[in-house]
This record gives C-alpha cells, structure tokens and sequence, in this order.
C-alpha cells in the first residue's frame, strides 16, 4: 500500500516532559503530533487546553494534529488555532451544529477534522464531504490509550475511502493501531495513523524503530 503519515499520540507520553517527547519524535522520524484534547465530560477524562499547545508548538516539527473531544466545542476553536494548531478535528458526536464548527475551523485558518465515535454510521459524514480536509475514524471509544481496536471499523475506513473517491481528504484512524493492525487498517484506506502505546512502549531510545516498524508494517 502508499505511504502513509504516522501521527503518535503524546497521551501515551511523559506529561512531565512533554516538550522532550515532542522533540523526540521529530527526531525519531513522526510525521504530526497529534494532541488529545479531553474535556471529562464529552469523554471520562482529563488532559490538555490551549495553553499546552501553545507551550508544545515550538517543540513540534511538521503538523501539529490537535484532536478535541470535548463539547461544547465552538467556543474553544479560537485558542486552539492561536496556539498554532494546524489541524483541528471536532467530533460529528460533540452537538446538534457540526456543519458550523467545521466552518469555523477553516475560518479560523486551520484545516478541518471530522471525527466519528464507534457507533456513529458513515451516514453521519456523507453531507459534510466539502468541509472536511480530514475524517478521523474513531477505532476505539474514545478517552484513553492502550485499547484494543474494534475490528468492525475496519468496514467503516474502507466504506468511507469510497466515499471520499476522488476528493483532497486525508483517512486517519484513531486507537489500537499497532503492528497487528496497521497493515489491514492501510488495505483498508486509512492514510494518517495515529498511535500512542505503539509507538511510545520502550522509552525514547525505540520512537525511532517503532515509528519505522509501523511504517512498514502498514
Ligand atoms: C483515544 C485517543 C487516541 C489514543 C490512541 O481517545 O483519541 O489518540 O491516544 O492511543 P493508542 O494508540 O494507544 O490506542
Ligand atoms: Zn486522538
């Protein structure tokens, strides 16, 4: 399969010492860093707001891939885009106004991200096409690292890369991408993979050889 972008997840890294995991990912090749906003009530848990982001910007190389899962979210697009976000993905799930949200992502300079939970259809997308500049398949619920991926998401990349046919979006996948799944979940069209506990196991010394092992095994 094409090349695709590994994104690692800084939820699975040293929140003592985020600004060092950043930098060491660029040097262990990462594409993005993607960033997992939770705000404890769309999802169980707690992590980063603007501040972080912006605090972590001049440590990341490349794209900085900020995922909210937090809701309400419109008010909050302004400060994530201040902080130099360049993607900013707001999930289908977070309100009853998401067509809004996207515009106001894209109005706000950054490039738009739509994320759909598990249970979420693909229906939930298929007007929203023209938007979006990414569609972030939830392949875990979404709130915390380490779980397994659920394998009927599987048909949900592959139903949505027909959708997308021809259009400029990018395909990421978002929970329990690892050596196992890597592979299926690129045969199956997704082109952006995000990874925490894939590629943060073993400390800072195997970022390098995870992120190529992912690479490779995709
Ligand atoms: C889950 C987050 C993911 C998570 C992925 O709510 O959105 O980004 O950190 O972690 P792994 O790769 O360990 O499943
Ligand atoms: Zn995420």
């Amino acid at each position: 399969t094409h090349a695709v972008t590994i994104a690692p997840s800084i939820l699975s890294g040293d929140f003592a010492a985020l600004g060092g995991e950043c930098r060491a990912l660029a040097e262990a090749g990462a594409d993005w860093v993607h960033v997992d906003v939770m705000d404890g009530h769309f999802v169980p848990n707690l992590t980063f707001g603007p501040q972080m982001c912006a605090a972590l910007r001049p440590h990341i190389q490349g794209t900085m891939d900020v995922h909210l899962m937090i809701a309400p979210v419109d008010a909050y697009i302004g400060a994530f885009a201040q902080a130099g976000a360049d993607v900013i993905t707001a999930h289908h799930e977070a309100g009853p106004h998401i067509h809004r949200t996207l515009q106001a992502i894209r109005a706000a300079g950054c490039k738009a991200g739509l994320a759909v939970n598990p249970g979420t259809g693909i229906d939930a997308v298929a007007h929203l096409l023209d938007e979006v500049d990414l569609l972030c398949v939830m392949t875990v619920n979404p709130g915390f690292g380490g779980q397994s991926l659920i394998p009927a998401m599987l048909d949900k990349v592959r139903a949505l890369r027909a959708l997308i046919a021809d259009r400029p979006i990018r395909l990421q996948v978002d929970g329990g991408v690892s050596l196992k799944t890597a592979r299926s979940l690129a045969q199956a069209g997704a082109d952006v993979m995000v990874a925490g506990s894939a590629v943060f196991q073993g400390g800072p010394e195997a970022y390098g050889r995870n992120i190529r092992a992912l690479r490779e095994a995709a």
